[in-house]
Order: C-alpha cells, then sequence, then structure tokens
C-alpha cells in the first residue's frame, strides 16, 4: 500500500515517523511521492500546545474526507484517547506514542476502528531506520518523569526510560556502515541518561577514560565509531551539566558543542512555581561552564511567556537572562494551559495581547543577539557538514557547522558540487541573524 506520514511536533516525533516508515516500508508498503499518490495517510500529532494539537486534528480530519485510509498517531492521540474518535468520526486508526511499533500489523488486520494507547512494540519501532542520509536521529531514552506544571508531555509520552547503552551503539554503528555521518541523540531530557534505570550493565566493557555517569559515557563509546564524524544530542536540563559533561566535550571533538537548554523563565519566582528545580544563578552558572569550556559554544533555548501570574518584572527578568546568557537562537511560546496540569488549575490571567507584546520583544531581542553573536564568526574558518543545494538557489550549498549554524556558500559551475556529509573548511565572509555566508578556501 503506498503511505504518506504527516508530521507535527518535535524532533522526537520526526524520529518516530521515521521509524514508522521504516517498519511499513520492511511489511512490503511503500512511500507514495505524493499525497494525492498515497492510499494510507498518517498524521503524527503534537499536543504540547493547543495550537499545535488543532493544527493536527484539522489536517487529520481534512484527509479523513477524502476517504483514503487514514491513521492519527503521537502525543494528542495519547491524550484524547476515546475522545479521539467523537472528534474525527470517520479516523480508521489511532496509535499512541509508545504503541507506534503496532501500526504495521494494525494495517494487515484490517479492523477499524483500532485505538491503541499502550506501551507496545516500542524496542522494535526505536531501532528502526530509513537508509539513505547522512544524519540520522537516535532516540536514546523516552518519556519524562520532571513533571514541570505547564507541561503534557509526562503524561502522553509516559515514564522515563533509557535505552539499554549496548542496543544504541549497535544502532549507531549500522547506521554509520550505512553511510551516516552524523547522529543527533534523542531525549526528552538526554543528560537524564541512565539515571532512572541503568543504561549499561556489569558486561559491558568499562570506560575507558573511567566515565561513571551513564550520558557522558556513551559520547565516549559512540566517539569511538570510527566514520561517525559528529554527534549531537538534545533537550538538556541544566541539572545534567556535570563536570562529567565538560569533559567529554573537552575529550571528544566529535561531541558538537551545541546544546540546547530550555530556561522557559528568568524569574524565579516562575521557575519554582513551574518546579523546574534551577534558579536563575543555577541556570547561569550552567552556560557560564559551557562558555569557559568554549567561548563560541553555541546555546539554545525554549521560553514561555504569559505563564500565570507572569508580571512585567518576572518577564523583564527573563529578558535580562536572555541576554547574560547570549542565546544564539532561541524559541518563544505563549503559554497554553494544557488539561490535567499542574498549571491549568491556575488563571491563565495574562491576557492574550500582553503574551503576543512580550512574545514579540522576544523575538525582537533574539534577532539582535543572534545577528550579534553571528557577527563574531565573521573571518573565522568553520567546518561545515555539506547538506545539499540550498533549496531557493541551486548555485548555493547548505551545511551547519559543529554549533548548528547553518552556513551557505556559492559554488560556481565549473566547480564539483560537494556531497552531502563531506565536511569542508569555509571562511565566514557574512552574517545575518540566522545565517552566516561563508565561501570555500
Ligand atoms: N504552553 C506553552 N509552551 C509550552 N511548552 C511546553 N508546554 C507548554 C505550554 N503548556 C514549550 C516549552 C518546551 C517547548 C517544547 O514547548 O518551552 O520547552
Ligand atoms: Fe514532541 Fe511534546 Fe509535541 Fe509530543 S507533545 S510531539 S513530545 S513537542
Amino acid at each position: 500500500m503506498k503511505f504518506l506520514i504527516h508530521t507535527y511536533g518535535c524532533q522526537m516525533n520526526v524520529r518516530d515517523s521515521e521509524a514508522v516508515e521504516a517498519l511499513l516500508v520492511a511489511a512490503g508498503h511503500e512511500k507514495a511521492a505524493s499525497e494525492a499518490d498515497a492510499e494510507l495517510v498518517i498524521v503524527n500529532s503534537c499536543t504540547v500546545r493547543q495550537k499545535a494539537e488543532e493544527k493536527a486534528i484539522g489536517k487529520t480530519g481534512n484527509l479523513c474526507a477524502e476517504g483514503k485510509l487514514t491513521g492519527l498517531m503521537g502525543c494528542a492521540v495519547k491524550r484524547l484517547g476515546e475522545e479521539v474518535f467523537r472528534k474525527l468520526p470517520k479516523l480508521d486508526f489511532a496509535v499512541g506514542p509508545r504503541a507506534i511499533g503496532l501500526i504495521p500489523k494494525i494495517i494487515s488486520d484490517g479492523v477499524f476502528p483500532r485505538l491503541e494507547l499502550a506501551d507496545d512494540a516500542m524496542s522494535q519501532a526505536l531501532a528502526s531506520h530509513m537508509s539513505g542520509g547522512v544524519q540520522a536521529f537516535v532516540t536514546i531514552l523516552v518519556g519524562c518523569d520532571n513533571r514541570c506544571s505547564y507541561c503534557i508531555v509526562p503524561d502522553v509520552r509516559g515514564h522515563e526510560y533509557s535505552r539499554p547503552a549496548r542496543e544504541i551503539i549497535a544502532e549507531v554503528r549500522a547506521l554509520v556502515e550505512n553511510g551516516v555521518k552524523e547522529v543527533c541523540l534523542l531525549g526528552q531530557s538526554v543528560l537524564r541518561y541512565g539515571v532512572r534505570n541503568a543504561a549499561w550493565d556489569d558486561s559491558d566493557a568499562p570506560s575507558p577514560g573511567g566515565y561513571k555517569e551513564a550520558f557522558p559515557r556513551l559520547l565516549e563509546a559512540l566517539s569511538a565509531i570510527s566514520g561517525l564524524e559528529r554527534i549531537r544530542f538534545t533537550s538538556a536540563h541544566p541539572k545534567g551539566c556535570t563536570d562529567e559533561l565538560i569533559r567529554a566535550y573537552k575529550e571528544f571533538p566529535k561531541v558538537c558543542r551545541h546544546l540546547h537548554l530550555p530556561v522557559q523563565s528568568g524569574s524565579d519566582r516562575i521557575l519554582a512555581d513551574m518546579g523546574r528545580h534551577y534558579t536563575r544563578a543555577e541556570y547561569l552558572a550552567a552556560v557560564a561552564k559551557l562558555r569557559e569550556l568554549d567561548p563560541g559554544f553555541a546555546l539554545t533555548t525554549d521560553v514561555i511567556v504569559g505563564y500565570p501570574g507572569e508580571t512585567e518584572a518576572d518577564f523583564e527578568e527573563t529578558r535580562t537572562l536572555m541576554e547574560e546568557a547570549g542565546f544564539d537562537n532561541s524559541f518563544i511560546f505563549k503559554y497554553s494551559p494544557r488539561p490535567g496540569t499542574r498549571s491549568a488549575a491556575k488563571p491563565d490571567d495574562v491576557p492574550k495581547a500582553e503574551k503576543e507584546r512580550r512574545d514579540q520583544v522576544l523575538l525582537a531581542d533574539q534577532e539582535a543577539r543572534g545577528l550579534r553573536r553571528n557577527a563574531v564568526c565573521v573571518g573565522t574558518v568553520r567546518e561545515v557538514m555539506v547538506e545539499g543545494p540550498s533549496k531557493r538557489n541551486k548555485a548555493r550549498f547548505s551545511g551547519r557547522d559543529g554549533g548548528n549554524r547553518i552556513v551557505v556558500w556559492d559554488v560556481s559551475p565549473g566547480e564539483q558540487a560537494p556531497r552531502a556529509g563531506e565536511v569542508l573548511q569555509l571562511r565566514i565572509i557574512d552574517a545575518h541573524a540566522q545565517i552566516l555566508i561563508g565561501e570555500r578556501i
């Protein structure tokens, strides 16, 4: 059957969609070239904010109306449960984020409607990849136990569970044999790898560098895989910025000096209410450790504006924190109460227009700061991994440096086109807020 998957939400969802694609192909199905061509369409949904959920449900509703076999997977399914069929009466099947491994079976069983929410066929799904690319996502940890007051993720993605290190290492080796040069390790809170359940066992070879913490030890093991060029990971919590992590950054050049470290707020009062388990000063101390290691260390973040009770003074604290941390990029979200979370019990008392204003202020700040951070790169030579021709201008190529900064450069007609995955030395000649312009040297 020809199928297509539409993906909403975070990289975890992108990875889950890829896994389902691989499972469907292994079961004899075929990726459709276009939506018109597809006989089966699946929407992978997000529910982190109400708008995100509405988008995915709206898209699924439109697809259902076309009369194809239609499925919904991901976070919104788990949140809605049975209600998903009330919202989408023509939906054929719905699968929660930890049951995605069942999708091929659901299709071969052919019994609809069907709802699967349990934790099932998870490890098989996690190990399945599509081949072809030079970059791959590898899920190392699923679920989350942090229970931040605003966040629906623990309800929909379940308890935190770290996959065995041995499985991850074997998976990355196989990917590299298939041409992968860069892996991005995924988890809601990757630095908690091996904290809730052991990821290493006694039969695993000891860490050559004497690493005791599970995550730095994983970085060490993956660094030893020859042919792998770059290791990234996301997302992180500042509590995980331990001395061993810093040592791993120093010792393993394959580990990219970029970290997505969501801060959410710069106000201690709001941070405490959110249950983030750090203060503004503790967060900034983690930033200082990373920047001490490397002043060019790229830091990105997530911020929520308009959290219940957020005053103008709280907001100003967020603004100044962002300036002090000097984020290279940031993602700003307007608070959206999610049913069943702790903060949803509080009045959503920051008016919509004020959330919008705070959002715009932080965006403008980031634009200026991004430009300033990037301008420092002008004149430097950076190692850029080629991704491919730029979408808008075929004579231009695009890639990323170790800090995940996008670099574009012109390739003259006579020049041999660079291959995806190749690492080039480029001199930066110009900078914008979101991209750097380079040239071959
Ligand atoms: N409202 C707004 N933003 C949220 N996020 C998580 N939950 C909410 C919510 N209820 C944001 C956080 C998180 C990012 C993925 O989404 O900033 O880091
Ligand atoms: Fe990702 Fe969270 Fe959205 Fe799920 S709800 S797709 S975990 S951002």
